[in-house]
């Protein structure tokens, strides 16, 4: 079976990219985007391919080679989906705030609405490609909904979890570590589907990478990963801390613990805590599926942690106060940085929200400086937190377009994204900006405490 029509509804962070990349790779098969957002499609067809809504390195390029070649990005989702012989299902799915589960289970609500569209328009049988995280089960509450409200046509279910990392999206789609791709492999209806997917990843990904597996397998890997991805992160933050007590540093605890093989480097760089859409989300639903089925020794122990990301923003927004001669009221104090992690425009869940709300808290004025992030995205963040009134936000957060602006009359300097250049700031001007004694709270251990020191800065870096 070869797949010539590819629908994806939800041009978001996962959606578009995804997408991207497959009519790039794919030049014959025709990848239409569609969204409910009549802006955010609007910013994918714009002429200037810089304009395009999300920030990733490297994406304007493949959209800019793919669009209007074999990508379409629109509005009109019944026509994309009537067409499609493959859709995916890239909508968010946040988690809920209301009712059973509030706070913790996915809601699924888009998804739900997906697929009775997906029921109602179509004429012959799909394939549908669960792309956003879900949790596990999900594909057979999809597989209820088209089978029973559907027009009688076939509906083959597959679960394809995206592992893309947000800032290295276009690398990561280019070269997975691994393609999960879940179906019904049991079944000779469903081995073909999962091989009609198999067929476009092996455009340019090797066979050796295409890991096949049952529906259940593939969504609980998914939650699995970032579980455990984000332990790391809880694990050696919980470090920093200690570090900071018995004069150890924590880059040199991780250097030496990531060198052992079974250990491995990656994510054990300390922070002011992990965000993005994914890490919480992910094990609030592991934590939640846990404890349905009465597992509370598992669902305990994942929620540590996020019990411990918390701690941390907590601690490091603490910090400052407590060096601030224990009252930041009235003073001013910039944030360097918005985005939950470097190269991308994307603040779900960044830790910057939350060392905000703190501060704000504490009555602190907030001058806000990063270089992809728009100022409507900050003020949407903290006033979706509901701490304080929208007008209080706006008269107490600025948000101005260079980092020395930023410092001008400030009395401490917070970075909490690790973007490139603040290392490469004329750290001296910075200071001469700054009120004395100027502060300076590092959430990323991005610069370099010596020189800082040396221009007089009082220094704090987290995990040392
Ligand atoms: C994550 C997973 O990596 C990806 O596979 C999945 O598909 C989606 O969720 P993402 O959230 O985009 O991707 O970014 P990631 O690079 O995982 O970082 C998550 C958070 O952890 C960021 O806030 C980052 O700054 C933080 N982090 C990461 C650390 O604090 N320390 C580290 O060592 C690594
Ligand atoms: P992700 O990071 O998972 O890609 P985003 O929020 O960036 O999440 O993108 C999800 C997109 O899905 C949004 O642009 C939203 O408008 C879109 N969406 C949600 N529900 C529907 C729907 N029923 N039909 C079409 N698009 C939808």
């Amino acid at each position: 079976m070869k797949i010539k029509n590819i629908c994806c509804i939800g041009a978001g962070y996962v959606g578009g990219p995804t997408m991207a990349v497959i009519a790039q790779k794919c030049p014959e098969i025709n990848v239409t985007v569609v969204d409910i957002n009549e802006e955010r499609i609007k910013a994918w067809n714009d002429e200037d391919v810089e304009n395009i809504p999300i920030y990733e390195p490297g994406l304007s390029n493949v959209v800019k080679e793919a669009r209007d070649r074999n990508l379409f990005f629109s509005t009109d989702v019944d026509a994309a989906i009537d067409k499609a012989d493959m859709i995916f299902i890239s909508v968010n799915t946040p988690t809920k705030t209301y009712g059973i589960g509030k706070g913790m289970a996915a809601d699924l609500k888009y998804i739900e609405l997906c697929a009775r569209q997906i029921a109602r328009v179509s004429k012959t049988d799909k394939i549908v490609v669960e792309k956003s995280t879900l949790p596990v089960r999900t594909a057979e509450a999809l597989k209820n909904i088209l089978d029973n409200t559907g027009n009688g046509v076939n509906y083959q279910i597959l679960s394809n979890p995206e592992f893309l990392a947000e800032g290295t999206a276009v690398d990561d789609l280019m070269n997975p570590d691994r393609v999960l791709i879940g179906g019904d492999i049991d079944t000779t209806e469903g081995k073909k589907a999962v091989d009609a997917l198999v067929d476009v990843y092996a455009h340019w990904v090797p066979r050796e990478k295409l890991l096949t597996t049952n529906v259940w397998s593939s969504e609980l890997s998914k939650l699995t990963a970032n579980a455990f991805l984000a332990q790391r992160v809880s694990s050696i933050n919980a470090m920093s801390e200690l570090c900071e007590k018995t004069g150890a540093d924590v880059n040199e605890v991780s250097k030496a613990v990531g060198m052992d093989s079974r250990i491995g480097s990656k994510f054990l760089k300390s922070s002011v805590g992990f965000g993005g859409s994914c890490f919480q989300k992910d094990i609030l639903n592991l934590v939640y599926i846990s404890k349905s089925f009465g597992l509370h020794e598992v669902a305990d122990y994942w929620e540590q942690v996020i019990l411990m990301n918390d701690h941390q923003k907590r601690r490091f927004a603490a910090k400052i106060v407590q060096t601030l001669f224990n009252t930041v009221s009235g003073k001013k104090i910039a944030l360097l940085g918005w985005a939950f992690k470097k190269d991308t425009n994307d603040t779900r869940e960044s830790a910057a929200i939350y060392v905000a709300d703190y501060l704000l808290n504490e009555q602190a004025e907030i001058v806000v400086y990063d270089p992809k992030v728009k100022t409507e995205q900050i003020y949407a963040d903290l006033d979706y937190l509901n701490t304080r009134s929208s007008e209080e936000n706006k008269a107490k957060v600025k948000v101005v377009n260079t980092a020395y602006e930023s410092a001008k009359g400030a009395h401490a300097i917070a970075v909490l994204t690790e973007w490139d250049e603040f290392k490469d700031l004329d750290w001296e001007k910075i200071y001469k900006e700054m009120l004395k004694p100027a502060f300076l709270f590092d959430g990323r251990r991005l610069l370099e405490r010596s020189t800082k020191e040396k221009i007089g800065f009082e220094f704090y870096a987290i995990g040392s």
